[in-house]
């Protein structure tokens, strides 16, 4: 496996790939790869015959009191479970190369970026879409992949690629989730003993939405209802959003459809943490 570190090189490798006939596909990551992200990388080794894996903590989409510092730094772990998963390139740009001096260009995809996830993190989405631009022009691939667990980033970066007709499918991959419910999250190592059982309110709430649309229930305000009442089973958890919305506008809808996004961010201790699902 390869490691690249600069866009030139990045470019160079893609164009070498395009012309021998490959597919290639991208998984953009910030690092601490988690089993969720060995999903990724497996399904783009599956459908593409190129995969290279970005590992790069992303500053502009942190807020100035977010935790960019001490967000976790696994490098060399990170590279083995890429490798295994079948990654023949990481790129693991430093920041001056992403952000050269002086760096003035932003993209912002307007109506999205402040909803859910981007009402409570300003200019988190601005961050998100500027960097995976940068990477998706760098790299040029057929496919990128997504964790669904990102639900909002990921309409965002769907309207950002067509807007921008970058040419790259995004492939969006089931959350993964741990055996006791909690998705997958380079954050949950964070987490305490005991915040760790309250986070598992998250994946009841999600379980609790999807069971009563089983059930036939389509009505927003009753199924938002139903999440308010599990999550007071755990006072000490501040929500921060609970939304049922369409999936690619973000706004909210009275009668839930399939392909409708129930979606919840809650703060447990310190940890800000985010689960969904798409109803079906
Ligand atoms: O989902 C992530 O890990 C990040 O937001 C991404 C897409 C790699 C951009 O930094």
């Amino acid at each position: 496996m390869q490691i690249i570190r600069t866009v030139s090189e990045l470019r160079r490798w893609s164009r070498e790939q395009r012309a021998s006939g490959k597919i290639i596909g991208l998984v953009p990551t910030m690092g601490a790869l988690h089993a969720g992200h060995a999903s990724l990388i497996r399904a783009a080794h599956k459908e593409c015959n190129a995969v290279a894996v970005s590992i790069f903590v992303n500053p502009t989409q942190f807020g100035p009191n977010e935790d960019f510092s001490r967000y976790p730094r696994t490098f060399d772990a990170d590279c083995a479970l890429a490798e295994k998963e079948g990654a023949e390139v990481i790129f693991a740009p430093g920041v001056e190369e992403i952000y050269p001096a002086g760096a003035a260009t932003f993209v912002e995809v307007e109506g999205l970026s402040d909803r859910l996830d981007g009402a409570s993190r300003p200019g988190h989405f601005r961050g998100v879409a500027t960097v995976v631009a940068k990477l998706l022009i760098a790299a040029d691939p057929d496919r990128a992949y997504f964790g669904q667990k990102d639900a909002a980033q990921v309409a965002v970066l769907r309207r950002m690629v067509a807007d921008l007709r970058l040419g790259t499918e995004i492939v969006v991959c089931p959350i993964v989730r741990d055996t006791d419910g909690l998705a997958l999250s380079s954050r949950n190592v964070y987490l305490s003993t005991a915040e760790r059982q309250q986070a598992l309110v998250l994946s009841r709430s999600i379980r609790t939405v999807e069971s009563l649309y089983a059930q036939g229930e389509r009505n927003s305000a009753k199924l938002l209802a139903a999440v308010k009442e599990v999550f007071s089973t755990e006072p000490e958890i501040r929500i921060d959003y609970i939304e049922i919305v369409d999936w690619a506008t973000l706004l909210p809808v009275e009668t839930a459809m399939p392909g409708t996004l129930f979606a919840v961010a809650a703060v447990v201790g310190s940890t800000r943490l985010i689960d969904n699902t798409v109803l079906r």
